[in-house]
């Protein structure tokens, strides 16, 4: 069964504050000295007055803030990757009637959860939600719930070993208690149908409801509608509608509420259809050029993970008064709020999974592990509107091995999502040619992986990697794939407050000369359809040493990491005015 849609408009109990934690680097707290698995592991949370062989004190140890990276809470943790166990004791169970989840809204990377010293849930991958029914576990009072957290980077991990972002640990997101009726409505996918717009599609699907009616309302389209669901409790529906169309310019959501005996569950949704025609993105049927900006998931003036509705919506705000319709949420699903604030805001958005650089191709294991990231991330934000792109890697090299990997990907997306474009970030071909006693350096969109896809995305960092800033203007960029273009990286690095000459590199002011030499090679690009330049803020990162330049940060923000605005800053808003403007 599927996540449990839209969990925060269960009036959800949050287990957010001071947790205890036990650093365990040896993982002395789940192994035995030979490497078993300890059944008096730390989940058992004895103390040494319990057992002899306890040393360790869970209520004795230090806390820190759930939700919230251990590594920017203690500075002994900033570089810590390992195991971390995490402790809270639980509220006194009611004894309702109901069913009570826990859900993990995100925790990096491998987690292991206990309620009561019982097992009930594993989980890998850093950026997805995962949750588990607990009712069971659960006794009148003293009840308490022990995560082991581990964020060693692993070769056969999504991501691998090599990523430029900090690998931030532990539970990076919230943690809820869900409570539901015995029956209930887990989830639901309710959009515009692509194949035939004037109607509603979608699905319902209830948690023990075998053949029971559902009614799906929304109110604002004068829509009561009644679903039967099967003996599965799934039901699906297909209803004739004209809502006004969502987009950045026209942000109409709608109530839409799905209810059954004893249970309901409400949602705001826009409803708009997205496809490609040729070399053109169509948002409702009309052609759209996605003025954007690559986001890492980091907070604007403490470099640390997003781990809250405010903090997101900070870093939307910056997005919209840069003038950008677009943004590339890279490289990872970000958290449960920042597609909702999209929506609210009206910007659409790129979202992807973190299958970046050289993943293990070859790897059953490791391609599970991508697909159910990719699921986990499509099933919990595919009601929102803002999403127009689901991506499935990012600057992977080209072999047999890893387009077959990446197909399956797509496989996956557009079965669960056959609303949405798919797309990836992939590196073009340089080559040269002579004309008239002048180099021109072309570059073509040849990926293999490019056929599978519905958008095409290109990283390139032209002027700060590989060429001279000057070789931009002779640039010429081709493609035959008759498919629209993202351009999704670019740009140059310049801490804030270094200043020079406009080909002085790491200063604003060369920042800026790449900038202005890009766009007037954008400009002359005829498949171009969007654009999501490196990057809206300073982040940090642990391959960036350059001492008193970069210092463990990717100074290509056009942001600080405070939030200071760069020159840059200017040229993008600028460009983008021009742009949205005609
Ligand atoms: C790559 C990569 C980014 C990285 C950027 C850079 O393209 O996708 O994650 O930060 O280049 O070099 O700054």
């Amino acid at each position: 069964m599927n996540l449990i849609q839209n969990p925060y408009s269960r009036n959800p109990q949050s287990l957010a504050g001071d947790w205890h934690y036990i650093i365990d680097p040896y993982e002395t707290g789940f192994y035995d000295l030979f490497g078993n698995e300890n059944p008096f592991g730390y989940f058992r949370n004895l103390t040494p007055d319990d057992h002899w062989a306890s040393e360790y004190n869970f209520k004795q140890s230090p806390t820190m803030k759930v939700p919230g990276d251990w590594n920017t809470q203690e500075p002994t943790l900033l570089w810590y990757e390992g195991t971390l166990w995490y402790f809270r004791e639980l509220p006194d169970a009611e004894v309702d009637g109901g069913r009570t989840f826990l859900r993990f809204c995100a925790a990096n990377y491998h987690s292991i959860v206990w309620v009561n010293a019982i097992e009930v849930m594993r989980h890998t991958g850093g950026f997805t939600p995962f949750e588990t029914e607990i009712g069971s576990y659960l006794k009148r009072t003293g009840n308490f719930v022990v995560a082991k957290i581990n964020d060693e980077r692993l070769k056969d991990g999504v991501p691998t070993r090599n990523t430029d972002w900090w690998n931030y640990g532990g539970i990076t997101r919230d943690v809820l208690l869900i409570k539901t009726p015995q029956s209930f409505i887990r989830d639901y996918f309710c959009q515009l149908d692509p194949e035939d717009d004037s109607q509603i599609k979608g699905f319902v699907e209830l948690d023990n409801g075998a053949n029971k009616d559902v009614n799906l309302s929304i109110p604002g389209l004068g829509i009561e509608h009644l679903i039967t669901t099967d003996s599965h409790g799934f039901g699906q529906f297909a209803i004739k509608a004209e809502p006004d169309r969502w987009s950045p310019e026209n942000v109409a959501l709608y109530e839409v509420r799905f209810s059954i005996d004893g249970d309901s569950i409400e949602d705001i949704i826009g409803f708009r259809i997205i496809e490609t025609s040729g070399e053109d993105i169509l948002l409702n049927g009309e052609p759209v050029f996605l003025r954007g900006i690559s986001i890492h998931e980091e907070i604007i003036g403490q470099a640390s993970r997003v781990n809250s509705e405010a903090e997101a919506r900070r870093l939307m705000e910056e997005v919209k008064a840069l003038g950008c319709n677009y943004a590339r949420l890279a490289h990872y699903p970000h958290n449960d709020h920042m597609c909702r604030i999209a929506d609210e805001m009206g910007v659409l958005l790129w979202c992807e999974i973190p299958v970046y650089w050289a993943i293990n191709w070859q790897s059953e294991e490791v391609l599970h592990n991508a697909r159910n990231q990719l699921s986990e991330m499509i099933v919990r934000d595919r009601n929102r509107a803002s999403i127009i792109l689901w991506s499935v890697a990012n600057e992977t090299p080209v072999s047999e091995a890893r387009t077959e990997f990446l197909k399956s990907l797509i496989t996956t997306a557009k079965s669960l999502d056959p609303t949405r474009l798919t797309t990836a970030a992939m590196f073009m071909r340089p080559d040269k040619v002579e004309e008239n006693g002048k180099v021109i350096r072309t570059y073509t969109l040849d990926d293999p992986l490019a056929d599978h896809l519905d958008v095409l995305g290109c990283n390139q960092y032209l002027g700060w990697y590989y060429t001279k800033v000057s070789d931009i203007a002779l640039s010429r960029w081709h493609s035959d794939k008759n498919k629209p273009l993202i351009m999704s990286e670019f740009g140059a690095s310049a801490p804030k407050g270094k200043r020079g000459g406009p080909h002085d590199r790491w200063t604003e002011d060369y920042q800026v000369t790449v900038y202005e030499a890009q766009f007037a090679m954008m400009d002359d690009i005829p498949f171009l359809r969007g654009l999501s330049p490196w990057i809206l803020k300073d982040f940090r990162t642990p391959k960036r040493p350059l001492a008193g330049v970069q210092d463990y940060f990717n100074r290509k923000g056009i942001i600080s990491d405070q939030g200071e605005r760069k020159l840059a800053w200017d040229t993008v808003h600028a460009y983008y005015k021009k742009r949205s403007s005609g």
